[in-house]
């Protein structure tokens, strides 16, 4: 009879791993059996919160990956340990949901999509927004051509870390781990979802806020994207304001004003008759609002498909080659605003 159920270990047991066991619960295709985190406190809590019994519990993910009733993994590890525990996945033969960004540098996603291939099991990277009910029905708003020709599109990953500094993640603290890439990734994977791989990106980064750490705050990037379309992503980790992914596609006939924490977005049609152009009421009229689900980290939705893929032998939606092309244009981020220079992506995986 043909498997129904993807049985799963999770390896990392902190902030965000409680999302992927919340996922997991909610879809009927996967299964959390096991988990670890070098800290057996928080692997316990886990496991208690999510029925997983005790003795599936690890401190070291080389004995949960041992296991041969377990099929895949999550990894919900600080992002300078996501290749390693990647790697050692893959070659203990399981396939591998790892959260995103995919690795810090493109050797590492470089080696991780290499090992993924030659091991023959799958590797996906959770780029989480893709799974987003507001990014997902703009994205088909777009490619259906309402707005006309899309010709710029902006994203910013605005998110106070001062908060989350310090004790609970210091990983987060370190020089590799520039702000674009650590959460503006999403931003960025955003504008490669709607509008495709940048060509060329210029940036420019400050330090005003978070002046204890040995980061950039504050990164503004634009982009040339196919089809001549525009490209902006403004990242900031020490702004004083609530978090917001708030986005605009503008298009030739109309523009999409959309955040992924709010119940509705805005449609803006550029389609009206003489006598109306000259009534500001009316034309602020043509703004529609469209209600959508609000659910800005949907792993239930991500993992529900990394599953579906892996029990109808299908390639993962999000594989290592699409975590590495987001991961190349926060480089090609990062090397502008140290350069002062317009950089390239690298899209060259091999
Ligand atoms: N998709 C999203 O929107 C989103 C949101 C938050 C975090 N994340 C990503 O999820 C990952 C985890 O983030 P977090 O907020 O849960 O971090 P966290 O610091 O809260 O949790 C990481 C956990 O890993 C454990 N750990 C460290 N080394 C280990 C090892 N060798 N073996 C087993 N466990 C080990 C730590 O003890 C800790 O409990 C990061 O990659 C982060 O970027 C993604």
């Amino acid at each position: 009879m043909k498997k129904k159920v993807i049985r799963l270990g999770v390896i990392g047991g902190g902030d965000f791993s409680e999302y992927h066991l919340n996922g997991i619960a909610k879809v009927s295709n996967a299964e959390a059996v096991a988990i670890c985190d070098i800290n057996r406190e928080s692997a316990l809590l886990r496991a208690k919160q999510f029925d997983i019994p005790e003795d599936s519990v690890y401190t070291d993910y080389h004995d949960l990956l041992a296991r041969d009733d377990i099929d895949a993994v999550t990894i919900p590890l600080p992002d300078q340990l996501h290749k390693e525990a990647t790697i050692a996945a893959l070659r203990a033969g399981k396939h591998v949901l790892c959260e995103k960004p995919m690795a810090l540098d493109l050797d590492e996603c470089k080696e991780m999509i290499r090992v993924a291939r030659e091991c023959g099991k799958q590797l996906m990277v959770g780029q989480i927004g893709r799974y987003s009910p507001m990014y997902v029905e703009v994205e088909r708003i777009i490619k259906s051509g309402l707005i006309g020709d899309l010709f710029m599109i902006e994203s910013e990953y605005a998110h106070d870390y001062s908060e989350i500094s310090g004790n609970g993640a210091p990983w987060r603290k370190t020089p590799e781990r520039e702000p674009v890439i650590g959460g503006g990734c999403h931003a960025v994977d955003l504008i490669r979802m709607m509008a495709g791989n940048p060509t060329e990106v210029f940036a420019y980064a400050n330090n005003k806020c978070l002046t204890d750490w040995p980061i950039h705050d504050c990164t503004m990037a634009v982009m040339k994207l196919p089809n001549g379309v525009i490209g902006k992503v403004m990242t900031s980790t020490g702004c004083k304001r609530n978090y917001t992914m708030r986005s605009v596609a503008y298009g030739t006939k109309g523009t999409l004003i959309f955040n992924d924490v709010d119940a509705t977005f805005s449609l803006f049609r550029g389609q009206f008759s003489e006598d109306e152009i000259f009534d500001r009421y009316k034309q602020r009229e043509l703004e529609i609002k469209v209600p959508v689900e609000v659910d800005s980290h949907n792993f239930g939705g991500e993992v529900e498909d990394f599953c579906n893929s892996l029990l109808n032998d299908q390639p993962v939606p999000t594989p290592g080659e699409e975590g590495a092309a987001t991961v190349a244009v926060c480089l090609a981020i990062v090397e502008s605003f140290k350069t002062g220079e317009k950089v390239v992506p690298d899209y060259n995986f091999d």
